[in-house]
């Protein structure tokens, strides 16, 4: 189990347990089996549902725990909002894929709260975090939008009643389905727009954060605009990722990212740091 600012062993090794074994985390598990970043070994799977294939004992929280030195959480909000404490109390260290759920305040302060483990996010689908966040430290920024277009289908919320679920199936145009604060957005679509809350964190300021989110049938490649001001600069990135296949609502992208995390944290960097 990790206590030090790092989850490498003596040995140079490091082990990871997965919570959620999905679109993502399974090809995180996939890569780490083969050998993607040697040295960086997959030791456990807990999910909610048998996980055919997975490669790695599926066990429970517990047990990953003590068998960890990292968890990767690729399972959804919840689990973040239920977990992520006890995790970090254990001396376990927690990269987090649902980073929408630290716009509930009770869980982000739950987490600031914990440890000795280290909470850790991925930066997902999202780009241009390490600007933005530079800039906000040089000086807080005064306006962060972000906008993100996906397919319709992939927006369909289980609190949506059936007419307005059906409309938005069947639009053969683009709609706009939501504007407002990030947190709001994490709220109302949970699975859909973490990317929002991770520009938040990395700017260190959710509520500043504009979200317009858009359904387009034609947006065969997951759309978002980050654009951000404030007297250190103008800052514009536009992203267009593949959605994966095993799930359309995320981006084939997001497990390596993850594995672009895993590999800063046990110092295996890629150059660019
Ligand atoms: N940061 C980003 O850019 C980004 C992008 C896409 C998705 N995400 C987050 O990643 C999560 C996973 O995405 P995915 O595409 O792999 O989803 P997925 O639906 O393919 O897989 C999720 C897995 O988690 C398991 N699970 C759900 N609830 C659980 C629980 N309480 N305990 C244990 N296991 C549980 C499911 O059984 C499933 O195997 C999403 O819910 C989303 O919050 C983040």
């Amino acid at each position: 189990m990790s206590r030090a600012a790092s989850i490498v062993r003596r040995d140079g090794s490091a082990r990871v347990a997965v919570i959620g074994g999905g679109a993502i985390g399974g090809a995180v598990i996939s890569a780490l089996r083969e050998g993607r970043l040697p040295g960086v070994e997959p030791v456990a799977l807990v999910d909610d549902r048998p996980v055919q294939g997975a490669g790695v004992p599926q066990v429970d929280l517990a047990t990953a725990l003590d068998r960890a030195d990292v968890v990767v959480e690729c399972a959804g909000q919840a689990v973040v909002a239920q977990s992520a404490a006890g995790i970090l109390d254990h001396g376990v260290d927690l990269l987090v894929t649902s980073v929408g759920a630290l716009c509930d305040p009770a869980v982000a302060d739950a987490v600031a709260a914990a440890g000795p483990g280290r909470l850790l996010l991925t930066s997902g689908a999202a780009g241009g975090l390490d600007i933005l966040s530079a800039a906000a430290a040089q000086a807080p920024l005064t306006r962060v939008a972000v906008t993100t277009a996906k397919l319709p289908a992939t927006l369909v919320q289980p609190w949506m009643d059936g007419p307005a679920a059906a409309r938005l199936r069947g639009t053969d145009r683009p709609v706009e389905v939501f504007t407002g604060g990030a947190r709001e957005a994490a709220r109302l679509f949970p699975r859909s727009l973490n990317l929002a809350a991770t520009v938040g964190w990395a700017v260190g300021d959710l509520d500043l954060v504009e979200v317009r989110l858009m359904a387009d049938p034609s947006a065969a490649l997951t759309r978002h605009l980050i654009e951000a001001e404030g007297p250190s600069g103008a800052y514009r990135f536009e992203i267009q990722n593949l959605p994966s296949p095993e799930n359309p609502r995320t981006s084939g992208v997001v497990p390596y990212a993850v594995l672009r995390s895993l590999a800063a944290l046990a110092g295996r960097p890629s150059g660019v740091i």
